[in-house]
């Protein structure tokens, strides 16, 4: 059987930068929190606690260190966790933080913010918090073909959403809103990602797509996989691998999620 590894599969870069932080930490014997799980990676999340780095929620940290995962956080949470004196160590993605920023400036310019990204998602809620005025999250074609407002707007994206659901929805926005800015905010690890993953998926009878299931940019990588026609596997761990998959293949396709 031909297995062919798509290529940029696993870590990116803000997770691997995440990560050598945590590594560092274990390294030095120093506890810490995370805020929420540091990676959508069950299985690494609960290695890494036998080594004192634990995920907890946000009132259940009381002293020691906290760890910003890549996702980021709002400029609230930083406040009242600075307050509480805990020490932060803050791996929020450099990309994610540029998105703070231009969302931040366009709050600040009066338009109304509109967040292309999953509601609910720790990155969306956090770019949220970074916007002083009124924000929308639009995170389907539904959900912009029903939206209306007559205020300017400016508008940025999740950085794992997949360029068919931008090009998408920022076509029907642009068709019935003033956007006075567009800032495709995708991050180019997620660009490369999907490229790569939806080339092999094109050329292969069962694509494996290795990731975590409560992660958002894995799920997207299964879908980009399932749009090009290929037959999908969205697996955690080896143990979930059944022989009746590969009878009738003799081409497999791999590729892993960010956080992988
Ligand atoms: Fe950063 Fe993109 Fe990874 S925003 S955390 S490099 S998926």
């Amino acid at each position: 059987m031909e297995l062919i590894i798509a290529d940029h599969s696993g870590f990116c870069f803000g997770v691997s930068k995440a990560m050598k932080t945590i590594e560092n930490l274990v390294e030095k014997k120093q506890k810490a929190y995370t805020l929420g799980p540091i990676i959508h990676n069950p299985q690494e999340v609960e290695r890494l606690k036998h080594f004192g780095i634990t995920a907890a929620d946000f009132y259940d940290i009381k002293d020691g260190n906290v760890v910003i995962r890549t996702h980021g956080v709002g400029p609230d949470v930083i406040e009242q966790l600075e307050s509480r004196g805990l020490n932060i160590i803050d791996c929020t993605c450099p990309l994610v933080k540029r998105v703070h920023k231009l969302a931040a400036d366009i709050s600040n310019k009066g338009y109304l913010t509109i967040i292309i990204g999953d509601h609910n998602h720790p990155e969306v809620e956090g770019i949220k918090s970074w916007c002083n005025g009124d924000v929308k999250v639009i995170e389907n074609v539904e959900e912009a073909k029903n939206f209306y407002t007559n205020k300017r707007v400016g508008v940025v994206v999740q950085t794992t959403q997949t360029e068919e659901n931008v090009e998408n929805i920022i076509d029907i926005l642009q068709s019935k809103l003033d956007i006075a800015v567009f800032h495709n905010t995708r991050c180019k690890a997620t660009l490369e990602r999907q490229t790569a993953a939806a080339a092999v998926a094109a050329n292969v009878d069962i694509m494996l797509v290795i990731g975590g299931k409560n992660s958002s940019n894995t799920k997207k990588l299964a879908q980009v996989c399932q749009n090009v026609g290929a037959k999908v596997y969205h697996i955690e761990t080896a143990t979930e691998l059944k022989k009746d998959w590969f009878k009738s293949t003799d081409k497999v396709g791999i590729t892993a999620g960010a956080s992988t």
